[in-house]
């Protein structure tokens, strides 16, 4: 999708689509006006019949009558000015693409009510909005065609805006890419195709590189976690470190870890037929982590990043892990096993410990962890916790400027008892209650005193129900928030 910026009245551009936004009780912007004039007063009258009254997400829609240069006209209600922020800013994206896409290669958009801090947001939504996942459709063409947008708006600069769309262009095409990775099904995207992705992104990038341990050399370094999870499948496991250093040299250093479990069967304590289904989702930490990879290379912020991704199955296989085996992590602690179906923090503790010995200053990990998670805080927003407030302020800040919708839960000390094993160091699983919380003091135990956040991205990661904002599959979750977080490193 490629993004223009205009200086004329949207009413006066050629295009197939045009977009008006209207904020609640205020009267219509001057350009739907001007093209309202045109009409004879037709779109007035439409508003008049409907009951739009410029609430968040409601349109009205016209089909513009004779030789006009738009076909179809799109009025777009915003909600009350004072709240409108960038979740709302990438959902009117989502909106206008839901409402144009199917018919229009060419979209123009009033931009002129709306503050420019949005604009990269929007671009961000237009794009991701246009997503749509159909490799394994032998027919069909692609239900949205738009490949150009113009922005109009006297208010932004040619500068600026060239910035904000470049910027936009990168990361959503690295959301994109890490949508494909979780909607690949789990019979194509093993652990090795996820490294052989990998090792694509170092190869298409100067500043980033790439190591991939195989299942000998996972076990010959120690880490027992992933190996013990790994045992169930005939998929070999693979461990992925990425690395970005940027241009000009940094001493920052940060590490972001994500649980790379391309399928999740539970184990030999084995999910029931319904929780299995959309377990491919399982990998969308790793998903995260190699969109954001692939964006640095472009963007090229100055801060020294690695992306580590354990990944395997999780099968039922001969020789897979069970309740009561003690294995011993990366970084020496052990860990009993109660529930083979808790195996994404066991994966983890080698990640976490991985980064450590990396001597990184920060790290941040993202994983479908918990369905514990999903039953706190519902579907839509990811748990934060972590052992450093101003880390996780930062991070809950940085997806705040991208409307990605995450939520701190305490790492309550308190719930630590839950997890002391009595044979081991710690055992992977706790009672029922604070299940998001006791699997994040799991993963404590693995990242020393190194300032962390863990991200339980379970709920928003895949769509089961759509709406128009939200898209069936995979949606990425995280990438925007996470490259946001590191450009500002
Ligand atoms: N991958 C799941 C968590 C999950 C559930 C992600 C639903 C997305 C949607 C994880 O490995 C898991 O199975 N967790 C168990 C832990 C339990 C055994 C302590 C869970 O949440 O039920
Ligand atoms: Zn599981
Ligand atoms: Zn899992």
């Amino acid at each position: 999708m490629e993004f223009f910026l205009v200086k004329d009245n949207v009413a006066d551009v050629e295009s197939d689509s045009v977009v008006f936004f209207c904020y609640e009780r205020q009267r219509l912007p001057a350009a739907a006006r001007k093209i309202d004039s045109k009409l004879g007063g037709f779109l007035s009258d439409k508003v008049k019949s409907s009951d739009f009254k410029g609430a968040f997400g409601k349109t009205v829609v016209v089909d513009t009558p004779g030789d006009f240069n738009t076909k179809t006209a799109v009025l777009l209600g915003l909600g009350k000015k004072e709240d409108f922020g960038a979740l709302e800013a990438f959902r009117a994206a989502n909106i206008a693409v839901a409402r144009t896409g199917q018919h229009s290669r060419t979209v123009s958009v009033d931009f002129s009510n709306v503050d420019r801090e949005f604009l990269k947001v929007f671009l961000e939504g237009m794009a991701c909005g246009t997503y749509e996942y159909g490799k394994f459709k032998s027919s069909g063409r692609r239900k949205n065609r738009i490949e150009e947008v113009c922005i109009a708006s006297r208010r932004i600069s040619a500068n600026y805006f060239s910035g904000e769309a470049a910027y936009a262009s990168a990361v959503s095409s690295s959301v994109a890419f890490s949508r494909d990775l979780v909607n690949d099904p789990p019979n194509i995207l093993t652990p090795s195709i996820l490294a052989e992705h990998a090792l694509s992104i170092s190869e298409g990038s100067e500043h980033i590189s790439c190591k991939v341990l195989d299942r000998d050399e996972i076990r010959q370094m120690g880490m027992g976690g992933l190996s013990a999870v790994s045992f169930g499948s005939s998929e070999p496991p693979r461990f992925i470190h990425l690395s970005y250093s940027p241009p000009v040299k940094s001493r920052k250093k940060v590490a972001i870890v994500g649980k790379g479990i391309t399928f999740d069967s539970g184990g030999l304590c084995l999910k029931p037929a319904d929780s299995m289904r959309t377990m491919k989702m399982d990998m969308s930490g790793a998903a995260v982590v190699l969109g954001t990879m692939k964006a640095l290379g472009e963007l090229t912020p100055s801060v020294n990043v690695h992306g580590i991704v354990p990944a395997t199955e999780n099968m039922t296989g001969a020789s897979a892990y069970k309740p009561d085996d003690v294995v011993t992590a990366l970084n020496g602690k052990t860990i009993e096993i109660i529930n083979t179906d808790a195996e994404g923090r066991v994966a983890l503790s080698d990640a976490l410990s991985y980064a450590v010995r990396l001597g990184v200053s920060e790290i941040v990990d993202l994983a479908t962890l918990t369905g514990a998670c999903i039953v706190g805080l519902g579907l839509h927003n990811a748990g934060v916790m972590g052992n450093n407030a101003n880390l996780v302020k930062s991070i809950l800040g940085s997806a705040d400027d991208v409307g990605e919708k995450m939520w701190e839960l305490p790492l309550d000390a308190e719930l630590r008892e839950e997890i002391r094993s009595r044979v081991a160091d710690v055992k992977n699983v706790g009672s029922r209650w604070g299940g998001a919380i006791t699997a994040a003091l799991f993963l404590e135990n693995f990242v020393s005193d190194v300032p962390w956040v863990h991200i339980d991205i379970a709920g928003p990661s895949y769509v089961e129900k759509s709406s128009d904002w939200y898209q069936y599959g995979a949606s990425g979750f995280g990438v925007r928030t996470i490259v946001n977080y590191l450009m500002k490193r």
